[in-house]
């Protein structure tokens, strides 16, 4: 098909000018003297490429690109102006004209402004349709990213959730791995039925048991009634059990053999209960490595794990950090923070975020209420995302800092010293850790801090248990 341009200048000359070069050169054309007309010609007409005049009476070519963009987002503008100064020329590209021509163009200038123009349209379009295709039939739309590596998730997510098979997500810590596994509920054919999270390292033993299973009355002290339990809750739906490395041994047992058998007992219970779950587990732990140190059972590993699905780290998906950056401002600024100043985005670029998308999130929403104008600037990060010092801690893949490296890094003493207590910090958990056997509850009861924190502490310096 033909691509047709949409030709508006006030100065009649001009139009039949261009249109005369761009028919030669095999295009159609529409034109216009008015900027109203041409306004409804976009939207009668749907050209392929807008090539107007900068300066006109009534609406001059950026208010008519505006709203010309309003109609079709995907709409190249090419903007012409007697006055070529560089100054306005950034403005119109940085409002989102595509390209800039003097009036005294030559005929060559003006058919390769048009070409890539319409180029430009065509990838965009594209684009947009593998997005749609991506997100539109397959309800992703809350888990972002355009990354290689966030495009294979999505694709394996796909095929995991049309089949009826256990899947494991694996990924550090804020990498989504929830997002996930309700994204393949939402998207399998148990999706009417329930999806049921349970979280196996909030509860002690005794309470995850009957959690899960659900008990009989009087099974024990203060079961005055009989209650299901969640996996009877998820019958027909799935189960969505996290941090599924830290569910006690005897546990691994019952689950296993319930998930064999499809039935269960209830604490307390003697008979047993049909039940059909599909199980979506998660983890931030090497579970293979769980199985080699006798923590987590082999049979029951094999039965989650018939799919995996491994989460990138935030660092490794290249692109990804300004599109959540941007998508979290939308969402934090509440209309009033709008943008972000390029140094602010570069910074965020620059940072190995071992809390990953969890904290970005927290940095954008931080930034938003810290801005005083709308816009994010410098100073409304936290300091150690933009301070010097940052490489030394952050660095992914050199994990903690050790005592060498904060003195190179010439700090004063106090910023030194509390870059050292960070050092101590780290290797104290990573000894604990290993003195436990990867144990991380144990470690955890050891150093006198909960689960949870310890969690925390050992992402932030990277130390796999
Ligand atoms: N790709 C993404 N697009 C948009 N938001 C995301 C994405 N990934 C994660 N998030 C957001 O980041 C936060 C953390 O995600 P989620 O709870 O799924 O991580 P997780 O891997 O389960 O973390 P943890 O191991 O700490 O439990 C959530 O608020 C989630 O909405
Ligand atoms: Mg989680």
């Amino acid at each position: 098909m033909t691509s047709r341009v949409l030709v508006v200048d006030d100065e009649p000359d001009m139009v039949e000018n261009c249109a005369r070069i761009l028919k030669k050169a095999g295009y159609q054309c529409l034109t216009a003297t008015d900027p109203h007309a041409a306004l409804a010609l976009v939207e009668a007409e749907r050209p392929d490429l807008l090539l107007t005049d900068l300066k006109m009476p009534g609406m001059d070519g950026m208010e008519l690109l505006r709203r010309a963009r309003d109609v079709d987002p995907a709409l190249p503008v090419i903007l012409l102006t007697a006055f070529a100064t560089i100054e306005s020329a950034v403005t119109a590209i940085k409002d989102g004209a595509f390209d800039y021509l003097p009036k005294n163009f030559s005929l060559d200038q003006l058919r390769m402004a048009v070409e890539r123009g319409l180029r430009q349209r065509e990838l965009e379009l594209e684009n947009r349709n593998l997005r749609e295709q991506l997100q539109g039939t397959l309800g992703f739309e809350n888990i972002l990213g355009r990354s290689a590596a966030m495009a294979r998730v999505f694709e394996l997510v796909r095929k995991a959730a049309r089949s009826d098979a256990n899947i494991l997500v694996r990924g550090e810590s804020g990498t989504g791995k929830e997002l996930v596994a309700r994204a393949v509920h939402a998207n399998s054919p148990r999706a009417a039925q329930p999806f049921v999270p349970v979280d196996c390292a909030s509860l002690p033993e005794q309470l995850l048991e009957s959690e899960l299973f659900g008990h009989e009355k009087g099974a024990f002290t203060g079961a005055v009634k009989s209650k299901r339990g969640l996996m009877e809750v998820a019958d027909r739906g799935t189960l969505f059990l996290d941090e599924i490395a830290e569910m006690p041994l005897p546990l691994q047992v019952k689950l296993l053999r319930a998930l064999q058998e499809r039935q269960l007992r209830r604490v307390g219970g003697t008979s047993l209960v049909d039940v059909d779950v599909r199980v979506v587990s998660a983890t931030n732990r090497d579970l293979r490595e769980a199985v080699t140190r006798g923590q987590f059972r082999e049979e029951l590993y094999y039965r989650v794990n018939v799919i995996e699905i491994q989460l990138p780290p935030l660092r490794e998906r290249a692109g990804d950090v300004r599109l959540l950056a941007h998508a979290f401002l939308k969402r934090y600024g509440h209309e009033r923070v709008r943008a972000f100043d390029e140094a602010v985005l570069e910074a965020l670029e620059a940072y190995a975020w071992p809390g990953n998308v969890r904290e970005l999130q927290n940095v954008v929403e931080r930034a938003c209420a810290l801005a005083d104008r709308d816009r994010v600037t410098r100073a409304d990060l936290p300091e150690y995302l933009v301070r010097g010092g940052r490489t030394v801690l952050a660095a992914p893949t050199a994990a903690a800092p050790t005592a060498p490296a904060v003195a190179e890094a010439g700090l004063p003493l106090k910023e030194a010293k509390e870059k050292w207590m960070q050092v101590l910090e780290a290797s104290y958990l990573r000894e604990l850790l290993e003195q436990h056997g990867g144990n991380i509850s144990a470690a955890a009861k050891a150093a006198g801090i909960d689960r949870k924190t310890f969690h925390r502490l050992i992402n932030k310096y990277q130390i796999r248990g």
